[in-house]
């Protein structure tokens, strides 16, 4: 299987549509995507205990592997699994043997001789997660934390329950994703989720250059004007220039991006008056986003990130049920035949 794969869920799902892996969100229809926001929900409280700790991945094993950096993805995941009470171990690839040229699949045979049970992979490479998948061993769980420009199925997954969170539905809200989209896996994974989740409209604002081909076909319409992008507005998503992806000069400068299509107060105002304003982090302040908006009273980028471990914390439990149910019943197959 590659990333583009357009039948994902023989891989992520059980016979019986239970996760097994987090893959993509790509094929997960959206009665499984609101029982992922249903079960987060379920979570939150238990983040608001004085011992926030249940006991679903008790004797369990997950390993971070982050093969790229992270400070939000890789935090919220480790809490995420030591409130659900399993064992973690966060692998550091700047020490570990990769850096002396072992290769990823030597490097987690040997995590899985050490009885691994989950595995929450970064990787720079579109599709990583997906090769993990594939060689596995059966009862391994892999969770893709992020694959090059191709998906960040969690990253969407918790933008989605905060969206619900703040306007309570999906159906009937406008939503604009403003800035990088070329080179953005976040974005790709949230078009996904909006269009699933039943959003009355998906729009990109963007320059040309920072647009992937053939964007339309992802499911959104595009506009290269902020001003008229802004317009009714429920929801506006601004993304990271991700700089150190862009492969010549996609901008004439930080300064003019930030002039076009970075969100201020003045832009800000051009949408509903309870529009909420969310970015996926890292944010650099004057160039996607003026600091007045990104800490003022729309603003729900602080959310999102509380809203990561709970998010994070129904992903690992549900791919861990998965594998448990799926192991069950071939045990009780094989005792039939
Ligand atoms: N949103 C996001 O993926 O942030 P990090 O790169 O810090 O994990």
């Amino acid at each position: 299987m590659t990333a583009n794969d357009p039948s994902p869920n023989h891989l992520q799902l059980t016979r019986d549509g239970q996760l097994r892996h987090f893959l993509t969100l790509d094929g997960l229809d959206r009665a499984l995507l609101t029982d992922i926001l249903d079960t987060a929900d379920s979570f939150i409280e238990v983040g608001e205990r004085t011992i926030k700790k249940v006991p679903l991945l008790r004797g369990r094993t997950v390993v971070n592997l982050f093969f790229e950096s992270s400070t939000r993805t890789r935090s919220t995941f480790e809490l995420a699994a030591k409130r659900l009470s399993a064992d973690v171990l966060n692998l550091d690839i700047s020490t570990s043997a990769t850096s002396k040229g072992e290769s990823l699949s030597d490097t987690l045979l040997n995590l899985e001789a050490m009885a691994s049970d989950m595995f929450v992979v970064r990787h720079s490479q579109s599709g990583a997660p997906h090769f993990i998948a594939e060689s596995v061993t059966p009862g391994v769980a892999i969770i893709n934390a992020g694959d090059g420009r191709h998906a960040h199925p969690t990253q969407a997954m918790l933008d989605m329950l905060t969206i619900r969170q703040h306007k309570g539905r999906f159906e009937g809200l406008k939503v604009a994703i403003v800035g990088d989209v070329l080179h953005s896996r976040v974005a790709r994974s949230q078009i996904r989720a909006l269009n699933e989740l039943g959003a009355a409209e998906v729009r990109i604002i963007a320059p040309g250059t920072l647009l992937p081909r053939d964007v339309e076909s992802l499911g959104c319409k595009v506009e290269y004007d902020m001003s008229r992008g802004m317009k009714d507005l429920d929801v506006v998503i601004m993304l990271r220039l991700q700089k150190e992806r862009m492969e010549g000069a996609l901008l004439p400068s930080e300064r003019e991006f930030y002039r076009l299509y970075g969100l201020n107060q003045e832009k800000l105002a051009l949408a509903h008056p309870e529009c909420i304003v969310m970015h996926p982090g890292p944010i650099n302040r004057g160039v996607e986003i003026e600091s007045a908006v990104a800490d003022g009273p729309q603003s729900v980028i602080l959310n999102q990130v509380t809203n990561g471990i709970a998010i994070r914390m129904a992903v690992m439990s549900m791919a861990m049920g998965g594998q448990i149910a799926e192991r069950q019943q071939k045990s009780s197959e094989r005792a039939q035949a």
